[in-house]
This record gives structure tokens, C-alpha cells and sequence, in this order.
């Protein structure tokens, strides 16, 4: 007999014996809580036991959900997230890396921030912040994203500008900011570093061009998505209901990082200042999905929320195809796992040697189907039982199919502030298919489209509507007389044809 087989047998056989002196999952006074102060996720599979979570018995409430694409992850965010908001009234921001809950978030009147497709944040932002802490965090996010941390003249140089640029507009570096005195962007802070290297005096211009060229790259016309005047009001982001960042606009991973980075930092310095109270549940939650970059680094503030969310009711959830994205700071400290169908052995090494779950486990997590998850608890007290249990089927909240079609990229800045604007068109299934109807197009075109639609989550822009309508073989007369059935101007729809072409 093969060594390998020989292990195989001698893991089986262990797994067995686990099975038989131990029970396969935590007691239910474990898994069932008391409804009004915990989250239904799903039926246990071997018990058949209701589990409810809540982390008043758990090391605290941040949650990993791990899993190959089209497992489930995303499903059980909103599933929880929409459960939490009913329990506990809890607020949650999504940072969606790949807009894929935009029509999730529409359809349950959340608010989507599309940045770099109408909206903008202004990294230098203070929302309730110092002006120096800020301009730590700014360096901080730099370090993270840019090379920056290798030179160490052009980090002092930048930092200083950095300074300099809340001084010139009239901050007080140490104080909280009073009033609302619009503040500085990294456009000043280039400019400010431009003077000083025409100044000619700098003894290393070359540092001070290296600086300049690394800041132009946030803040060049065009690609100054974090320069702007921010057309968000960050300091209600954790009170405004359910959010999702939306970076899916952005041109790349490295400007998508930056808004993430910033938003984490402003979260946790706005969980920092609200303190503890005493309400039941979570607060506020934030959801971090496939945003490895930012789940990884070591200086991301993902990590101080992870260790310090509890006492202010804070929860994370990270969710991520590859658990080895997640830092082990994070994964190894979430008081939550669930386990959703994994394909590669390294990963399920990766867990296992964390979790440190039964080979019985480990089959069980290898054989699931979309929704199925293993759920791996730390509790408190030290159990005496395993930890690991599986669980139905994560059992979710069915939404009726709204479809959304926005017009802000087609809009210019000043349209898009223009609050009497219609700036969106929501409509139910039906309704919209009947307006396919009035334009008299055929029922395979409207199944076609339909689809596609189905594949963006419910919510496009019409540039990209247009397109799936050509894509489909529509007339121009076609697309038109549906536009206008829809409601939308006709100077717009010219608009979209122009974009769409
Ligand atoms: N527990 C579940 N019950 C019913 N449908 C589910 C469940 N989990 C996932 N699905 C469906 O499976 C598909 C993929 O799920 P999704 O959450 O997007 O996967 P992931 O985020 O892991 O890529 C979606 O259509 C989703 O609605
Ligand atoms: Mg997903």
C-alpha cells in the first residue's frame, strides 16, 4: 500500500472516530439565540438545529467568508447584512470593488456612491478629523500603494506639502477643524512642491521632481478622482442605512486601494469618536469583498478595525475567493468563518492549518454546493466541543427583480448636483417589459436583454444600456421610441448614442 493511500485510510479512520466520541456540532444553546438579539443564517446539517448568530458569546463580531466565485459569498453578505439592518437597525458600508452590489444596494433604497462616475472624494478630506492625523493617514495610504517608503527625502518633502497645504488654507494642524472652510487637495500640495523646486534654492531638485511626479499621478486633470471637492458628506457615511462604495469606475486596482484605504481610514476614526453606547447588536458594518489589496497590508486600517471593533460595535466581514489574501492578523482573529465551497488544496490547507478542523470537516467542505458552508465560531468560553459545524444552506431574503438604468456619467458635474434632475429609472420587471412592448419589440430580444441586464445585478448606466440594446439587434428607431417610453429626454438619449458608439 502507497504511503498516500495509507494516510488517506488513517484520516478517514480518525475522522470516524471524531465523529463517533464527539458531536459533530456546538449544543444548541450554542447556535440558538434569542431572536430579537441575533441573525437566522440556515438550518445546521446534522442536527437540523436553527442557527441564529449574534457575538455576544463570541471573541467578537468580525466575520471571514471564504469561497471560489459563485459560491455564495455575496449572497450571504446581503443576506446578513439586510437581517442585521431589520434585528438591530445596523448601518453598513460595502466597499464593492467590483460594483457587483449596485443593484442589490438600489433595489433595497440604499445609496450607491459610483466614484469616478459622478461622485468624488477629496482625499484630504477632514471629516471630523485633525488636519495632522489626516496627513499621517495620507502618507500612510501612499506607503501602501506607491514606492514612496524607499525615499525617504521625497516622503519628508511630500509630508511636509502635505502640512503646508492645510496651513495655507487656514487649518490649525493639531485642532479639530471648526466651521466649514473647504479643505486643501493634492493639487495644491503638487503646486506647493512646483514652487518650491522654480524657487530653484532645493539643493536635490531631482527628489523634488520624483515627489511632484508621483502626487500628479492622484492628481492630473482626468485622473483626479481623489483631488476634487468631495461630493459626498463623509461624516454620515455610518448613519446613512446601507451604502456601497461603488469602485468599479475607477481606472485600476491602485486608485481603487486609495478609496478603499481612505474609507477605511475614516471609518475607524469615526467609530473611534462615537464611542461605545448601549444598544443592542452592531452599529455599523463594514463589508470588504474581493478588495485583497486593502484585506492584505499589514498598515491598512482593516486590521485596527478588526482589533478594535468590538467595544464599539463595529463588525467587519471580509469576503474573498482566496483566503490567503485575507492577513493572517485579519483571518486568524475573526470571531466568524464561514467556509463556503473551496476547490484548491493550498487554500484548504491554509484553513484547515488554521482552524484547525477534522479531516471529516475538510471532506464535508470539499463536496458543497452554492449556499452550503461550514461555519467555524471562536467562543469565548473554551468549548468542549469542535468549533466547526456544516450548515444547510444559508437561507436568504428574496427580492423582486427592480431594474435601474442611471444617467450620471452621461451628466455634466453641474447636471449631476442639480438636485431636480432625474438622474435614475427603476422599474419592476413587468413594468419594464412593457415598455418594451409599447415599442413593439419582439419577446426574444426582450428575454436577450433581460439576461444581460440580469448579469450586471439589475443596475446599468445607459451608455452601457444602449449597448446591450445594439448588442441585441435593435434599431436605432427601435431604442429610441423605448427611451422615450422610459421616460428619458431626448437630448440625453442622443447623449448615450454619441458615448455608446
Ligand atoms: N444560499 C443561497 N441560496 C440561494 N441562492 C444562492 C445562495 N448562495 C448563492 N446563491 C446564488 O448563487 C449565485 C452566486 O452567488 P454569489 O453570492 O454571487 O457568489 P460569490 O459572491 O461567491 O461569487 C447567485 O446567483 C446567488 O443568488
Ligand atoms: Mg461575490
Amino acid at each position: 500500500m502507497g504511503l498516500i493511500k495509507m494516510q488517506k485510510l488513517m484520516s478517514n479512520e480518525l475522522a470516524k472516530r471524531t465523529f463517533l466520541s464527539r458531536p459533530p456540532e456546538p449544543p444548541p444553546e450554542f447556535l440558538l439565540n434569542d431572536p430579537t438579539d441575533s441573525i437566522f443564517v440556515g438550518i445546521t446539517k446534522r442536527f437540523g438545529v436553527p442557527f441564529t448568530w449574534t457575538f455576544n458569546n463570541l471573541t467578537n463580531p468580525h466575520i471571514s467568508v471564504v469561497g471560489i466565485t459563485g459560491s455564495g459569498k455575496s449572497f450571504f453578505v446581503k443576506t446578513f447584512l439586510t437581517r442585521a439592518s431589520y434585528v438591530w437597525g445596523t448601518n453598513a458600508i460595502i466597499i464593492d470593488w467590483a460594483g457587483e452590489y449596485r443593484g442589490w444596494v438600489k433595489q433595497s433604497g440604499g445609496t450607491i456612491i459610483s466614484l469616478a462616475k459622478g461622485d468624488y472624494i477629496n482625499l484630504m478630506d477632514l471629516a471630523g478629523m485633525k488636519p495632522i492625523d489626516r496627513s499621517k493617514q495620507i502618507m500612510n495610504s501612499l506607503d501602501i500603494l506607491t514606492d514612496i517608503t524607499g525615499f525617504p527625502e521625497q516622503r519628508r518633502l511630500t509630508a511636509e506639502a502635505v502640512e503646508q497645504a492645510y496651513l495655507n488654507a487656514g487649518f490649525i494642524l493639531s485642532s479639530l477643524p471648526t466651521g466649514n472652510r473647504p479643505a486643501p487637495t493634492l493639487k495644491d500640495v503638487a503646486k506647493l512642491l512646483e514652487e518650491k523646486l522654480q524657487e530653484g534654492t532645493y539643493e536635490y531638485p531631482a527628489e523634488l521632481e520624483n515627489a511632484i511626479y508621483r502626487l500628479r499621478q492622484f492628481s492630473r486633470e482626468g485622473e483626479d478622482y481623489f483631488a476634487r471637492k468631495s461630493t459626498i458628506d463623509l461624516d454620515k457615511l455610518i448613519s446613512s442605512g446601507l451604502v456601497d462604495l461603488d469602485l468599479s469606475g475607477l481606472p485600476d486596482e491602485r486608485f481603487r486601494a486609495l478609496a478603499a484605504l481612505f474609507m477605511l481610514q475614516t471609518l475607524k476614526e469615526k467609530m473611534r469618536s462615537e464611542g461605545w453606547s448601549a444598544v443592542k447588536g452592531l452599529k455599523a458594518i463594514i463589508v470588504l469583498d474581493e478588495a485583497w489589496k486593502v484585506a492584505s497590508d499589514d498598515r491598512s486600517d482593516a486590521i485596527t478595525i478588526v482589533r478594535e471593533g468590538r467595544k464599539y460595535q463595529f463588525g467587519l466581514i471580509v469576503a474573498s475567493q482566496n483566503p490567503t489574501d485575507i492577513n493572517e492578523a485579519i483571518f486568524s482573529n475573526v470571531g466568524t468563518n464561514i467556509i463556503l465551497r473551496i476547490k484548491f488544496q493550498k487554500f484548504m490547507d491554509y484553513i484547515q492549518g488554521s482552524l484547525n478542523f477534522s479531516p471529516f470537516i475538510r471532506s464535508e467542505i470539499s463536496k458543497l454546493g452554492v449556499g452550503e458552508a461550514a461555519i467555524d465560531m471562536s467562543f469565548q468560553t473554551s468549548a468542549q466541543f469542535p468549533s466547526t459545524f456544516i450548515l444547510n444552506r444559508v437561507v436568504g431574503e428574496v427580492p423582486l427583480d427592480v431594474y435601474t438604468i442611471t444617467l450620471a456619467d452621461l451628466l455634466s458635474e453641474s447636471e449631476n448636483r442639480d438636485q431636480t434632475l432625474q438622474k435614475e429609472y427603476s422599474f419592476e420587471k413587468l413594468l419594464l417589459t412593457s415598455k418594451f412592448i409599447e415599442s413593439s419589440i419582439n419577446n426574444d430580444i426582450i428575454d436577450a436583454v433581460f439576461k444581460q441586464l440580469d448579469a450586471r445585478t439589475r443596475l446599468v448606466d445607459l451608455k452601457e444600456f444602449v449597448k446591450i440594446l445594439i448588442s441585441e439587434r435593435m434599431t436605432k428607431e427601435a431604442i429610441v421610441s423605448l427611451l422615450r417610453a422610459i421616460g428619458i429626454s431626448d437630448n440625453i438619449i442622443s447623449r448615450a448614442f454619441v458615448y455608446s458608439e
